[in-house]
């Protein structure tokens, strides 16, 4: 999981790591060369020289180097808003994709102009490399700021306001996304997994995700789903293809092709499911979700269709 804004992956990134240069490097010279000044000026000093008139030379040193601050200061702010307009311009031909901030956890929506073609995933953001995603950010509950290093800057998710971000991948992999904007207990459990893929193997996983749950493959998962879906887990999740349509929690209904689950809470697999489940609380106090009493073989088995939903 690539994780730093240095390693720039895409055009916006790459934007933003030459402004952090640019100024770092800047100021650093301006930096070294005021302290060799003053230690220069330190050094040479006697008491005599200390009362006496400042000379013409000097003056005109002192002149020279505030027309050059002014100078560096105007070039920074003029390199600072270029780059502003840079980030903020919107690009044609974009993937439109809804992110709601909730506490804590990500809802992402693949836009469609036929409803029936939209996908609902959660904590989990594919893209296709070379093609610009415009991001319409919206918050479910408090402001989150949603922020992947290696893409772009933050953007902060408000309550009754829609905010755009847009992404443009143009090296391939798996990133990193976090909330940067403090929004509650599990603040810091609130994860986003980004994958930077082919476009034809974008095309794959969205028509992947459109397609409604797997059907059970085992008993053990059809007394999964039946258990899913007479139990209080219907209450908030929905699973395509099933009669579970709430909203409240993320949809599930390919949550086993996830990597992690609990927005980044836990590696994807059937052990952390089942204790997830079980417990949710011991891993993430103060989310959402209730923990559900079961049957060892009951759990194991919702465990089993969960992960099948792939
Ligand atoms: Cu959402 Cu911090």
């Amino acid at each position: 999981m690539n994780h730093t804004a240095l390693a720039p992956a895409g055009p916006f990134a790459e934007r933003i790591v030459e402004l952090f240069w640019l100024f770092g490097i800047v100021a650093a010279v301006v930096y070294l060369i005021v302290i060799g000044f003053l230690v220069y000026g330190l050094r040479g000093r006697r008491e005599a020289e200390a009362s006496a008139p400042v000379s013409p030379k000097t003056l005109r040193a002192i002149g020279a180097a505030v027309g050059l601050t002014g100078i560096v200061l105007v070039g920074l702010t003029i390199s600072d808003f270029l780059g502003n307009r840079a980030l903020a311009k919107v690009p044609a031909d974009a993937l439109h994709v809804r992110v709601t901030g909730h506490q804590w956890w990500w809802e992402i929506e693949y836009q469609d102009s036929i409803v029936a073609r939209r996908v609902t995933t959660a904590n989990q953001l594919a893209l296709p490399l070379g093609r610009p995603v415009m991001l319409e950010l919206g918050s479910g509950d408090v402001i989150h700021s949603f922020w992947v290093p290696s893409l772009q800057g933050k953007k902060d998710l408000l309550p009754g306001y829609t905010t755009t971000l847009a992404l443009l991948a143009s090296r391939a992999g798996d990133y990193t996304g976090e909330c940067a904007e403090f929004c509650g207990y599990q603040h810091a459990h609130m994860s986003l997994d980004v994958a930077a893929v082919p476009p034809d193997e974008f095309a794959r996983w969205l028509e992947a995700q459109r397609a409604d749950a797997a059907e059970p493959a085992t008993e053990a998962q059809r007394r999964g789903r039946e258990i899913f879906l007479t139990s209080s887990c219907r209450a908030c999740h929905a699973v395509q293809g099933t009669i579970a349509a709430a909203r409240l929690g993320p949809d599930l209904t390919h949550v086993g092709s996830r990597p992690r689950i609990a927005a980044g809470a836990l590696p994807n697999n059937l052990a952390n499911m089942a204790a997830w489940i079980a417990n949710p609380q011991a891993f993430k106090p103060g989310a959402r979700m209730p923990a559900t009493q079961l049957a060892s073989d009951d759990l194991a088995a919702l465990a089993s269709w969960l992960g099948s939903l792939r």
